[in-house]
């Protein structure tokens, strides 16, 4: 299991700095952290900020735009970010199958395409707040959804720990999970909804774990990674 960690701070210099502050972890262990920018640091620092983050070192980057819009509009957003020297994107699986079988079939195309992989149901979603939106079921539809992404083609979803293990039953162990709401430690779930911790993430086979504010807002940020790190 790999550890993403959100880069969801106020300003450029703060995901530097925490940057900074893991300098000290081991290479080894530094092939299991992930970067993620997402939109807040995207919107804000753009292509340059990306560059900049990856000056750190020699983390994988995972971009976090979740895409979702037509067809021909996600495919071509998806080829601009299949040049950004990025290791693994988002999008909705609610996009569709339609978009979702060009975006992948378009993998094949691209020299050094990242992974794409497809938000399932957010993790700030509870049963009741689900059914208002999608007038479905919040675990069967997950599944729905993930079956359609996998014969869509695309590398894996995002979704919560709690269907993780289903999610792989009826896709495949090789279909990626990847789970935030994850509270590592028991910590504060803030707005997630369906959140975990570590031992849970790995006990329901997530390929990677996302995690933000239990990080980026610890005192000692470097303290919470390892710690983080022993268990993975
Ligand atoms: O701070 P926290 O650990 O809750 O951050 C979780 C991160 O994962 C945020 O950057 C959020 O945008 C992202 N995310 C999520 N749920 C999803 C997809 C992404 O929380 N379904």
């Amino acid at each position: 299991m790999k550890l993403c960690i959100a880069l969801d701070n106020p300003t450029l210099q703060e995901n530097c700095n925490l940057l900074r502050a893991l300098d000290s972890i081991s290479n080894d262990k530094k092939e299991k952290i992930w970067l993620k920018i997402g939109l807040r640091s995207f919107i804000r620092d753009g292509i340059n900020g990306l560059e900049r983050v990856k000056t750190y070192g020699n983390y994988r980057i995972f971009l976090d735009l979740k895409l979702y819009d037509i067809p021909n509009t996600m495919l071509d957003a998806i080829t601009e970010c299949q040049k950004l020297g990025i290791d693994m994107l988002t999008i909705h699986t609610s996009c569709g199958f339609e978009a979702m079988k060009m975006i992948a079939d378009s993998k094949h195309k691209a020299a050094n395409s990242p992974l794409i992989v497809g938000v399932s149901a957010l993790t700030s979603f509870d049963n009741e707040g689900f059914a208002q939106i999608y007038n479905a079921q919040l675990f069967s539809h997950t599944l729905k959804l993930s079956s359609l992404a996998y014969k869509a083609g695309i590398d894996g979803v995002v979704c919560s720990v709690q269907e993780s293990r289903a999610i792989k039953r009826v896709t495949s162990k090789d279909f990626l999970t990847i789970t935030p709401g994850v509270r590592p430690f028991g910590e504060n779930p803030q707005d997630q909804k369906r959140v975990a911790s570590l031992q849970d993430a790995l006990n329901a086979q997530s390929d990677f774990v996302v995690i933000g504010r239990p990080i980026y807002k610890a005192e000692n940020p470097l303290e919470v990674v390892s710690n983080i790190l022993e268990v993975l």
